[in-house]
């Protein structure tokens, strides 16, 4: 073949995928992520379908943070024509009942405020001190900027409220403080563990439904959730019934992180799926959204009681208001990163020797594998090789504890560490592994562990 007709041939292949190329940026920016991208009519054409992916990734992030963010997958039909949830927070004299939920009461059961959806004449009004934040009409003020994270509030113009319904968000964000405590911007992925979810619940005027689901009383619902205290949640509760684990203690788990989960297998504490799994089990049967859900292992009458009467192993609803946004949730969260510890919250050197005893002695990185911190491939363990009791593990299919990935761990400090925060802080936590594996750990030696795990 001589020079000049390869020439143009690469040119007349170039015309084809730059056309190729305009066709996919021009399906893209319509298509929905669900909806396999084009790509146009003579076939494969590896440059304009690695755009594709490109535009693909953006678009599934965006349509994935505001899904986490701003998603109620119809849940207010149980938070709010079911519980009556709005009626509490807008109180008696915005046509609710009691004395409704002022921004100072929010904010002390741990709700947030986004500080970027603020109008900027609420800001000004904030500022001059103009709010009263004694008053539950200002809720309904920050509701009506969609400022409360993870709180949807359907209102009408009088400032009365139709519905509520709640997100991702309200459990798995939080904020930098940047405007003032609890107010601020968001931190999509960082557990709340100052939000008391059982506080807020019982809130509602009638929890008939959860009262019926477990077969108690009002009463006994309410003493269970009040029971849970901040930074916890009981996502096992509506399965099985629980509502006490081991010493009579609350059987509710602390928020976990919502980050730094690329490359991890199972997931929650005792590894019942995927995130994606996971994903689909929380809208449908915690959040009681409206879709789809499949999962035999919940029709163990058994192991889950509550489920199984439930019927929560296979759910349908139509029509099904999350099975089309799983995709972009899921990745979503694999985009987000676990955060940096901020500058001199840790000694560098110590966190330096205590890496060497990490990956040494202590024997840390057997299971806590570097640099995911938990093991790829099956990541899970029998209560008794961590040295603690099987209450929570056998709440779950799999009945074993999951490897928690430690990256971003400065941000659960609060609360407590192990799936119940049984160990209030990382000097107990060594002890704990100390005694359980024998390591005979010196004292300096643990220091540098503590500022090495600090550094993560
Ligand atoms: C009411 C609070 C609450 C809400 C709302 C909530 N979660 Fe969770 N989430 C939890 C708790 C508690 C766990 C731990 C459950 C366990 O281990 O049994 C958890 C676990 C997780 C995990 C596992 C993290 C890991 O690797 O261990 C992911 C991922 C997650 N949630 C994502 C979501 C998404 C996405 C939504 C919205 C569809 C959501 N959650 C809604 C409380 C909540
Ligand atoms: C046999 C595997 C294994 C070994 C060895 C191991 N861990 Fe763990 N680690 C786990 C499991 C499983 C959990 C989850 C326990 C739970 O949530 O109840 C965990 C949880 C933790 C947590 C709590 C994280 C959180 O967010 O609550 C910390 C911190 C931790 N490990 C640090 C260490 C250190 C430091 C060592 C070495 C001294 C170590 N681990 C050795 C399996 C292991």
């Amino acid at each position: 073949m001589s020079r000049a007709v390869r020439i143009l041939i690469v040119a007349g292949a170039i015309v084809v995928v730059m056309a190729a190329a305009a066709v996919v940026r021009q399906a893209s920016t319509s298509a929905h992520a669900q909806q396999p991208v084009a790509t146009s009519g003579s076939g494969p054409s590896s440059a304009s379908f690695d755009s594709s992916i490109t535009q693909n990734a953006q678009r599934l992030i965006e349509e994935g943070r505001r899904i986490f963010r701003f998603d109620t997958f119809g849940d207010e039909a149980f938070w709010g024509d079911q519980l009556r949830l709005q009626q509490a927070i807008v109180g008696q004299k915005l046509g609710g009942v009691g004395p409704g939920l002022s921004p100072k009461m929010a904010l002390s059961v741990g709700l947030k405020v986004d500080a970027e959806a603020l109008p900027a004449d609420l800001v000004a009004q904030i500022k001059a001190g103009k709010v009263d934040m004694d008053d539950p009409a200002s809720t309904v003020a920050l509701l009506k900027a969609n400022a409360v994270v993870g709180v949807t509030a359907f209102l009408n113009t009088d400032g009365t409220a139709r519905s509520v319904g709640i997100q991702c968000a309200l459990c798995h964000s939080t904020v930098d403080d940047s405007f003032a405590p609890g107010i601020g911007r968001r931190l999509d992925g960082w557990p709340n563990r100052d939000l008391n979810v059982g506080e807020i619940v019982a809130l509602a005027p009638t929890l008939k439904p959860f009262a019926d689901l477990l077969g108690v009383d009002d009463a006994g619902v309410r003493k269970v959730l009040k029971s849970w205290g901040p930074g916890r949640y009981d996502a096992e509760l509506v399965q099985d019934g629980k509502a006490t684990g081991p010493q009579g203690r609350s059987a509710a788990t602390v928020l976990p992180a919502a980050f730094g989960l690329a490359g991890v297998n199972l997931h929650t504490y005792s590894g019942w799926g995927s995130v994606t799994y996971w994903n689909a089990y929380v809208a449908n049967t915690q959040m009681h959204g409206k879709g789809t859900f499949f999962d035999p292992r919940l029709n163990d009458k058994g192991q889950f009681p509550v489920a199984a009467k439930a019927g929560y192993a296979n759910v349908r609803n139509k029509p099904d208001l999350i099975t089309s946004k799983l995709a972009a949730l899921h990745f979503y969260q694999l985009a987000i990163p676990a955060p940096t510890p901020p500058a001199g919250s840790f000694d560098a050197q110590a966190a330096q020797r205590g890496q060497a005893v990490f990956e040494g002695q202590a024997k840390c990185a057997s299971c806590h594998v570097p640099p995911l911190f938990t093991e790829p491939g099956w990541a899970m363990h029998k209560p008794e090789e961590i040295g603690i009791d099987d209450f929570q593990a056998h709440r779950s299919p799999d009945k074993q504890y999951r490897t928690t990935p430690l990256r971003g761990l400065f941000t659960r400090q609060k609360g407590g560490f192990y799936h119940d925060g049984r160990f209030a802080t990382l000097d107990a936590v060594l002890n704990h592994y100390d005694d359980h594996l024998k390591l005979k750990l010196t004292a300096e030696q643990k220091r540098d562990l503590i500022e090495y795990l600090k550094s993560l």
